[in-house]
């Protein structure tokens, strides 16, 4: 049995996307491991089991099982079904969030919803840009500005209590295909990429707030997303891979990155790449 994590992130409010299953959820579940309460959100109706069986069992954790004096008690978790390539499911996730948690200020958002579809370049169009970047690239752009409202302010706080870093934090989940020539995934690529700029340009405008903005670069990770890729290219990537040896990643790998960027702790770290990819990619 793995010793209790540290509690870093008591009583932050969290907002992981796409984590009814793979590394959304093992995200999901790490956080409340260190602490946070955490709304899940997913958009398939074959994925509502999943995601209530993660919102028990991190209800039951035993970190999170002190009752609360408040009648109704506030969520320890929630699943909220939104399709994210929906410009209205931004408002609809925060104002679910605040009125769960009977909270006004929400700490961390992990944007980490993604489609990979693989297309070569003469079968692009207009839809399938769409189905990518709207999700990849626009719901991240439409949920953190929906956040925004909502982060913890260090307006008002005095220069030695900000030092501690008490901003809200923001990191997005991007791939090592953002710097890498793949075939046939130009469109995924890119929406990474821009995922990438997004995160440097949100770091500069977001600081002065003491807010961070960070991307965890993920290589190969065995999950539904990886299933879609080309096995030659995974093989590929596993036999230049250093750490280990070279393997797949494993969610347990890429969790822990996450966790530390959305505590204080990570104060000083901010419009940053890193690479979570067992060393295949070096920036
Ligand atoms: N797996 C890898 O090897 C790898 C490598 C590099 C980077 N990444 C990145 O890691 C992140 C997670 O990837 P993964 O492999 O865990 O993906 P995954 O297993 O395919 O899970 C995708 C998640 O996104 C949700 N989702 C899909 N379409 C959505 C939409 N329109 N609106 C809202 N939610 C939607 C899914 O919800 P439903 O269950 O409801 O469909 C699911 O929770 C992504 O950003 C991906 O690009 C993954």
């Amino acid at each position: 049995m793995e010793p209790p994590k540290p509690q870093t992130l008591t009583g932050k409010i969290a907002i992981v996307t796409g984590a009814s299953r793979g590394i959304g959820a093992g995200i999901a579940l790490d956080l409340a491991e260190r602490g946070a309460r955490v709304a899940i959100t997913y958009t398939s109706n074959s994925s509502t089991a999943l995601a209530t069986s993660l919102v028990n069992q991190i209800s039951s954790l035993p970190n999170h099982t002190t009752t609360s004096s408040t009648t109704p008690s506030p969520a320890i978790a929630i699943a909220i079904q939104a399709d994210l390539t929906i410009p209205t499911s931004a408002s609809h996730i925060i104002t679910t969030t605040l009125s769960a948690f009977h909270t006004s200020t929400i700490d961390i958002l992990v944007n980490n919803a993604a489609v990979s579809t693989p297309s070569p370049l003469p079968n692009i169009t207009p839809t399938t840009y769409g189905d990518t970047f709207n999700l990849n690239v626009l719901a991240p752009i439409l949920l953190t500005q929906a956040i925004l409202p909502y982060l913890p302010s260090q307006k008002h706080t005095p220069r030695e209590s900000r030092a501690g870093g008490a901003g809200g934090r923001i990191i997005n989940i991007s791939s090592v295909a953002s710097r890498s020539g793949f075939n046939n995934l130009s469109l995924y690529s890119s929406s990474k990429s821009a995922l990438e700029g997004l995160t440097r340009c949100w770091a500069t405008e977001l600081g002065a707030g003491g807010h961070t903005v960070n991307a965890v670069n993920i290589g190969p990770v065995q999950t539904n997303m990886l299933d879609g890729i080309d096995q030659g290219l995974v093989r590929r990537q596993v036999e230049e891979t250093p750490a280990d040896g070279g393997r797949i990643g494993e969610i347990r790998d890429v969790t822990p990155v996450v966790g530390w960027l959305c505590a204080e702790e990570s104060r000083w770290v901010t419009g940053q790449v890193v690479s979570v990819s067992g060393g295949w990619r070096m920036y």
